[in-house]
């Protein structure tokens, strides 16, 4: 079964016991499944494996120590708990579940465990006796009654000697109940590719060609995109806006630039390309060296159309599924149709960008939305609802059993 953490944060707490070397292996699952993974260490865990193995695994500092300059320098404890989508600890040793329950934050596991908002988890390893002792049993349901959720333990032979419950479970096994814990997105473990703003096409080194696209539509998408279980990459022309959380940016001025990056990017793997860019459909077809001078009542300037980035992304050979946008002044519809068929489109969504309250610049929109055989109007909304309404569009016809 695939085991799907994309864009998911865990925190893994390692604890003091034997099992601590299988956390390395646990670090290793929970990346490959697309987790971003911090680990804290307690004092008894280095004793069993150093946080330097764990670090090289994460790819990440690991933290160890509650009252640490250096460490609180870059993501304090506080902010690590926060950050958490889901806190793992594994191994948990009786000593580490005891402290949980009595609420102790004597040291930057326990700390960051209450401080965190997010999904609980343990996955116990200890002596099959210390199981099944009645002060363990009553911190295990002290935890489950608040939510906690437990993983295993699993039995066996174990490290002692002994045979009975108290075994880790295995690393692939942690990792795929992790993925079980979360909601499954509408587009989890998909790679979406997104042009956005606009594109300038320079006339000389302090002039261009432009529009009034300020990006909002696209990045709203990119964040739609990443809630969704997506991975996403944004390809930006010129815009004031921040960068989506856990969105992979790459800022672009030209639209022959936008095309280089996105055919790259597409090769790359996308399964869906989405283009809210408003390209400039034509560039100067020379660049001046220096600044021109003013020299007469008019000038002109002679304009070569620009390539069709996204007609050339659908015209692959190993096409994803795309998603074009149409943005018009007049007979929106109808050109909007006339631009799914000749781009040769999955989807495409159209707006009219002649109203002032929606389109360019607007933190609204509202557009119908076609495909073959198929239409949706989306009401006017601000565009992280419409980006929303889009995303789960798209998901159904990618996956109709949605
Ligand atoms: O950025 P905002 O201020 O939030 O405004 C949002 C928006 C109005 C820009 C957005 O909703 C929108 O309509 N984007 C498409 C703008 C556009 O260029 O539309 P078009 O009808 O000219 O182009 C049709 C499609 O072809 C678009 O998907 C466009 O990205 C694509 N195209 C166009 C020309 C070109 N050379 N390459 C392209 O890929």
């Amino acid at each position: 079964m695939l085991v799907n953490l994309s864009n998911k944060r865990i925190l893994l707490g390692i604890s003091g016991g034997i099992a601590a070397y299988k956390s390395a292996d646990l670090v290793r699952r929970l990346r490959d499944a697309g987790a971003e993974v911090r680990v804290v260490m307690t004092a008894a865990a280095c004793q069993f494996i150093t946080p330097l193995t764990l670090q090289a695994l994460s790819g990440h500092p690991v933290h160890t120590e509650l009252l640490d300059p250096e460490a609180e320098a870059g993501m304090g404890h506080i902010e690590l708990a926060r950050w958490a989508d889901l806190v793992l600890v594994a191994p948990a040793s009786a000593d580490v579940i005891a402290r949980l329950a009595a609420g102790l934050a004597n040291d930057l596991l326990t700390t960051l465990w209450l401080a965190c908002p997010g999904i609980k988890v343990i996955a116990p390893a200890m002596n099959q006796q210390m199981w099944v002792s009645s002060p363990t049993r009553e911190n295990v349901e002290c935890l489950l009654g608040r939510g906690v959720v437990v993983l295993g333990p699993a039995s066996g032979s174990q490290a002692c000697g002994d045979v009975g419950a108290g075994r880790m479970l295995e690393a692939v096994e942690l990792a795929r109940h992790c993925a079980g814990l979360f909601a499954t997105g509408s587009l989890a473990g998909r790679r979406v590719v997104i042009t956005a703003g606009p594109t300038r096409e320079p006339i000389d080194p302090v002039r261009y060609v432009s529009n009034h696209s300020s990006g909002k539509m696209g990045y709203a998408l990119a964040q739609a995109c990443v809630e969704a279980g997506a991975r996403v990459t944004l390809i930006s022309g010129p815009v004031h806006l921040p960068t989506p959380e856990r969105v992979q940016r790459i800022n672009v001025g030209s639209a022959l630039e936008m095309l280089s990056v996105a055919e790259s990017a597409v090769s790359d793997g996308c399964d869906i390309f989405i283009a809210t860019a408003a390209v400039a459909d034509y560039r100067p077809v020379s660049v001046a060296e220096h600044k021109i001078k003013k020299t007469g009542d008019a000038l002109t300037i002679e304009l070569v159309r620009n390539p069709d980035i996204v007609a050339t992304v659908a015209s692959r050979p190993d096409r994803p599924f795309v998603v074009g946008f149409a943005a018009e002044t007049r007979q929106v519809e109808e050109y909007a149709k006339g631009k799914l068929r000749d781009k040769r489109l999955d989807m495409i969504a159209c707006n009219d960008v002649s109203r002032a309250d929606i389109g360019f610049q607007s933190d609204d929109n509202a557009m119908v939305v076609f495909w073959d055989g198929g239409s949706q109007r989306l009401d006017k909304a601000p565009k992280t609802l419409i980006a929303r309404e889009l995303v789960s569009l798209i998901a159904r016809q990618i996956n109709p059993s949605l």
